[in-house]
């Protein structure tokens, strides 16, 4: 028997008791006559002692020469602690050894494991298996275990039935570039990897399961960010007989039972924002609730001045900052360096101090007189102490600059509180989205979605303007959930490939199983999909996926502990007729 406890459960009742523990080395401390040895486990840390009087002299050679991260069983009696270590659940007793057995011998790790790296975080992504030793990221993936059990759990509760479906398929267009898999047998053809199980969930109806769900992963191959990674998991569901408030009412559902589960948080109703009003009030379909600063547009008031900038603009628009009139002259110029990087993409920015005693300061005065501020102080809803921030120019491009800006001077200012939780339901989406580089159309959110009841029409003459029966599930400014109400008749798939592009030969080479099972019998059906890295991550207080994830890919999208991607053998291209025709 390796062990009789683990490293995280004796405690001052166990005294006298002869125990067996086993783990890894995380630190000796040596004076000769006595060792200390901090012993490591998943459960916790336990100190051993080894000393010149009570301990032999085979087994005080053996402790001696412990390494970190040796792999040592031990044998011993349970005693008090001289000096005690409240901070430690075990910290009322230590263990004299008497018996040590190495398990294996550990080379001098790369960093310390300890709560505090030294690792950098290439190192670490390197050596995993080291950093899972460490406690916060075992505790990620712990935390993660338990959020998803609770999803299952609950929707099982609630008759959702788990059905695996396919990796090797073709490819389901959701907007990104698929990953794709060379078939041997079948020369030339490829499968795709699933971006989602979206046809397949929808075939699930069509075969009366009813109430599916999946905890599955995805593969998309578009460039990273902290909330994303090629390969993620969702925690895909559907359900037949059902509305779009049906649908919001039960994830609605699960998302406040996780909440209370887990983060021990008691929500009454999500809010809900159509997508327009998240555009004109945030700048974004996303927007972080737990703050104000809502955009205030000043077209009506600060335009037809003589102010040539803002007169030329689509439009203008502002946010209150609040306390913002504290901010340096220096601060404000960096700000404004801020908002003019590539990134961000604005051509400057204008702003107004709202002093203490209810004058205002702009950076425009020679355009603009008290009256005129004070009208921009109203529409922002800025207090003396604020400062208001003005950026201006095309309305979609502005929208989205003010929201990172926004974004940015809440984050500076501590407004974004991980312990708070503040989930919003956006609705009514558009269905199309006018594609820029192809000059044409795309389903916003899939082409599955269907459009709003009697919407389809409008497809014909303003296909802009029509609106989806889709939602997003939003929390603290993330979009952690995105689903809709599908078509499931054929002849509005039919008409939704052509308005996207398809000719009916390519829609059929494509999609013709969803459209041949929509012709026996596809009930009325919705569903939506979590991100579960991103739900876990934002429960756990944290935005970075990738520490929720045991063996995550870089920036790169590589996994550098295998070092993969890699090229393949002659041999194994062969088999599969590949060909690489690589330029040096
Ligand atoms: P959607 O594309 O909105 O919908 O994806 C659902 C949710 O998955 C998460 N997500 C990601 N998480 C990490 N890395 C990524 N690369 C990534 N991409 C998406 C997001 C997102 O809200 N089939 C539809 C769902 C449906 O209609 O039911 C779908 O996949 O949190």
């Amino acid at each position: 028997m390796y062990r009789t406890h683990s490293n995280g459960e004796l405690r001052a009742i166990h005294i006298n008791k002869t125990v067996t523990l086993s783990g890894w080395v995380q630190k000796t401390r040596n004076k000769g006559f006595m060792i200390w040895v901090d012993l490591r486990d998943r459960y916790g840390v336990t100190q051993l002692i080894f000393d010149d009087e009570r301990t032999s002299k085979s087994v005080m050679e053996i402790a001696s020469k412990l390494g970190r991260e040796f792999v040592i069983q031990v044998t011993g009696t349970v005693i008090e602690r001289e000096s005690k270590n409240p901070n430690m659940p075990t910290g009322d007793i230590e263990i004299l050894v008497s018996e040590v057995t190495v398990l294996n011998e550990s080379l001098t790790p790369p960093f310390t494991i300890e709560n505090e790296t030294d690792g950098g975080e290439d190192l670490r992504m390197k050596y995993r298996y080291l950093d899972i030793r460490r406690k916060p990221v075992r505790e990620n993936l712990i935390f993660r275990h338990k959020v998803t059990m609770a999803v299952r759990n609950y929707l099982s509760e609630k008759s959702f039935v788990e059905v695996e479906t396919p990796y090797l398929i073709k490819s389901t267009p959701e907007g990104a570039r698929d990953f794709v898999v060379p078939s041997r047998m079948n020369a030339g053809q490829f499968y795709a990897l699933p971006q989602s199980p979206q046809t397949f969930k929808q075939l699930l109806m069509v075969g009366g399961m009813d109430k599916y769900f999946q905890i599955v992963k995805c593969f998309r191959d578009e460039d990273l960010r902290a909330d994303r990674q090629p390969e993620f998991t969702q925690i895909d569901c559907e359900m037949a007989f059902v509305e779009q408030e049906d649908i919001l009412n039960t994830f609605e559902g699960l998302t406040r039972h996780l909440l209370q589960e887990i983060n021990g948080v008691t929500l009454s109703a999500f809010p809900r924002m159509t997508y327009d009003e998240a555009m004109k009030k945030y700048g974004n379909d996303k927007p972080d609730i737990r703050f104000g600063m809502e955009f205030g547009e000043l077209n009506e008031v600060a335009q037809h001045k003589d102010f040539s900038v803002f007169n030329q603009a689509e439009l203008v628009v502002a946010i209150s900052v609040p306390g913002g009139n504290s901010f340096t002259r220096k601060e404000i110029d960096s700000l404004i360096d801020w908002v003019k990087r590539p990134q961000v993409g604005a051509l400057g920015m204008v702003y107004c101090r709202c002093n203490e005693d209810g004058t205002y300061k702009s950076s425009v005065d020679k355009f603009y007189d008290a009256n005129d501020l004070a009208k921009w102080a109203e529409v922002t809803d800025a207090k003396p102490g604020d400062l208001i921030c003005v950026l201006s120019g095309n309305a979609n491009k502005v929208r989205a600059q003010l929201s990172a800006l926004r974004m940015e001077l809440a984050e500076k200012l501590g407004l974004r509180n991980p312990k708070e939780f503040a989930p919003l339901w956006v609705v009514d989406f558009p269905l199309l989205e006018w594609d820029e580089e192809t000059n044409r159309f795309h389903a916003m959110h899939h082409p599955f979605t269907s459009p709003k009841p009697g919407q389809l029409e409008l497809l014909a003459t303003n296909p802009g303007a029509v609106k989806a029966n889709a939602y997003d599930l939003v929390l603290n400014g993330n979009e952690i959930g995105g689903g809709s109400i599908r078509i499931h008749d054929k002849e509005t798939q039919a008409l939704m490939f052509d308005y996207l592009g398809f000719t009916p030969t390519e829609a059929k080479a494509q999609f013709g199983f969803l459209m041949d099972a929509f012709q026996y019998g596809a009930p009325p059906h919705g569903g939506i999909a979590f991100g579960l890295d991103r739900l876990v991550a934002i429960l756990g207080g944290q935005e970075t996926i990738r520490d929720f994830i045991a063996f995550p890919k870089n920036n790169s999208g590589r996994d550098v502990m295998i070092d993969a991607p890699a090229p393949l053998d002659k041999t194994q291209l062969e088999e599969l007729s590949l060909q690489l025709n690589l330029k040096s």
